[in-house]
């Protein structure tokens, strides 16, 4: 059985789906692997090492699309590889589910696609396939760095002769995975570091990794809400939303840098850094808005650019992250996509029908499980994402 991997829009991702050490891993379990002609370039896999993993090179999408039964992908297809597919194939990839606009497509086509954005991320087996904690992790490290790169002054205290350099300020709104990392980057170069979630839990972790909570009152009402929904962010109230706006509006007009995470998983990301708060922050400060390819954190972010206010403050519209780290973020990426991949097969006498014999491989193809059940957006011809 081959799985192929597709080349990105290399304007837009770097990232690969499948490493060769990823092949190396794939070829173990019995898979055959088809590589599309520099697909790992630009995280600086070459076709080479692609091939001393025991992987075949493709020259075109076409020729990966017509010969593998599993499609691995960073993101969603580009329509005319979509075209190509016939029922049966299986894509796996970050498809975007909620503002995927091609899964009728998918549908239509018989294929099965797996979208590992929907992983159930409490269930401690799927742990090993979390695609948004593997790449947030890297993604809220490699923020303080762009922050850092482009602030005016240096993270940490110096006493110097010619005088004492105070430390940063830091504010990060949204304390999940990318969150916490960006805490503890940002403490290490040597900052002080304040931090909001709607998450009451976020409190202890921000305080263990020595940042300041930046407490933002809720009711009796909105607190048992919080502690119900497990750890996962909850709809607050329009008075809740008004008083966060006042704390983020106090600390953010002391802060030297901000950088913002908060997303709601199928929805456009909340604001919570509005215009009349901009006005108020010192020039030269500088906000990375890790939300702004949906929707953005913060107003007037733009995704893949840099702009100044008026009064001087620089907001990063950082949409794609993981990318600018392309080599680890694709080793993370395609570890998690093998740990998925291995769920989907069984040995040949378990699902005959599904049995591919050339490969001595079979597809476990099982909609009652939890993981599969969960990741697969379209399946036997149908749509199956809940609407959120
Ligand atoms: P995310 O990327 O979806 O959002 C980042 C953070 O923004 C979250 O902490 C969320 O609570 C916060 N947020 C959303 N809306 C907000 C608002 N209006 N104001 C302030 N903050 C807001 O989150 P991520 O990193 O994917 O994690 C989501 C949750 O999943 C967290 O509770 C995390 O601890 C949990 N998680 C659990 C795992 C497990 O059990 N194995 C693995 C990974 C994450």
């Amino acid at each position: 059985m081959k799985i192929g991997v597709i080349s990105a829009d290399i304007a837009s991702e770097s990232r690969v789906a499948i490493t060769p050490d990823a092949v190396k891993k794939l070829r173990k379990l019995g898979f055959e692997v088809l590589i599309q002609s520099g697909a790992g370039r630009a995280a600086y896999y070459a076709d080479e090492l692609y091939q001393a993993a025991g992987a075949d090179i493709a020259s075109s999408s076409a020729e990966v699309i017509t010969q593998s039964r599993i499609i691995t992908t960073v993101n969603d297809l580009p329509a005319a590889a979509i075209e190509g597919l016939t029922s049966g194939q299986i894509v796996i990839g970050m498809l975007d589910p909620y503002r995927n606009t091609q899964l009728d497509t998918y549908a239509t086509k018989g294929v099965t696609a797996f979208a590992m954005e929907l992983l159930p991320r409490t269930l401690s087996r799927a742990q090993n396939m979390d695609v948004l904690s593997s790449q947030a992790n890297l993604a809220g490290y490699k923020a303080v760095l762009l922050a850092a790169n482009e602030y005016s002054r240096p993270f940490p205290m110096f006493m110097t002769s010619a005088g004492t350099v105070k430390p940063a300020k830091v504010v990060i709104l949204g304390v999940g995975v990318a969150g916490l990392q960006a805490i503890a980057t940002a403490k290490r170069l040597g900052a002080v570091v304040e931090a909001s979630d709607l998450r009451p839990t976020a409190r202890e972790q921000v305080e263990s990794l020595g940042g300041k909570w930046l407490d933002v009152p809720m009711s009796a009402e909105e607190a048992e809400t919080a502690k119900s929904t497990g750890g996962y962010a909850w709809t607050p109230s329009e008075q809740y939303v008004k008083d966060q706006a006042a704390v983020v509006d106090k600390a953010l007009s002391n802060a030297d840098i901000v950088i913002t995470t908060a997303q709601i998983p199928g929805r456009n990301a909340p604001r919570l850094v509005h215009g009349a708060t901009l006005a108020k922050m010192k020039a030269g400060s500088v906000l990375i808005d890790m939300a702004a390819g949906t929707g953005g954190n913060v107003e007037g972010s733009v995704p893949n650019e840099t702009i100044t206010t008026d009064n001087g403050v620089r907001i990063v519209g950082a949409a794609n992250i993981p990318s600018m780290l392309a080599a680890q973020s694709s080793d993370l990426y395609a570890n998690n996509l093998v740990n998925f991949i291995t769920t989907l097969i069984a040995p040949a006498s378990d699902d005959a029908s599904a049995s591919d014999a050339s490969a001595n491989l079979a597809l476990k193809l099982d909609m009652e499980d939890e993981i599969q059940g969960a990741l697969a957006v379209t399946h036997n011809s149908q749509v199956r994402l809940a609407k959120r």
